[in-house]
């Protein structure tokens, strides 16, 4: 279990990596994140919420976290046309929501 601190932390780090580098503000962040709060966890583990867990997004599978109920949509993102989470991919997914 981690405290709320680092899981602040990684929500920024989760934001930051959303965003070009030499565009990156981490106060716009934390502030940007809050809204994402409401549905995603990022406390390792933790299933409360009504998104998936995002602890360990970045490098994952799209519609791969075990137990999750993903639409059939994000689970043929990752499955049949091989989307994973980076930084640029994250960028693009977030730019559209
Ligand atoms: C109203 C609830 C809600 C909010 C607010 C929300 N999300 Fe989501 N998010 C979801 C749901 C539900 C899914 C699963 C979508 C699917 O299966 O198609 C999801 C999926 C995702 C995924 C894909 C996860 C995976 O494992 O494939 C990412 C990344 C994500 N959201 C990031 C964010 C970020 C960053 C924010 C804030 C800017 C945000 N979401 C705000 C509900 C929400």
């Amino acid at each position: 279990m981690i405290g709320p601190a680092a899981a602040l932390a990684a929500a920024l780090l989760l934001v930051l990596a959303a965003l070009p580098a030499a565009r990156a503000d981490p106060v716009r962040g934390a502030r940007v994140f809050q809204r994402c709060y409401a549905c995603h966890s990022v406390v390792r583990g933790e299933v409360k919420l009504p998104g998936p867990n995002l602890s360990g997004v970045l490098g994952r599978r799209a519609g791969s976290l075990p137990g999750f109920r993903f639409s059939p949509a994000m689970i043929e993102a990752g499955a049949a046309r091989g989307l994973v989470w980076t930084r640029a991919t994250l960028d693009a997914f977030l730019a559209k929501a």
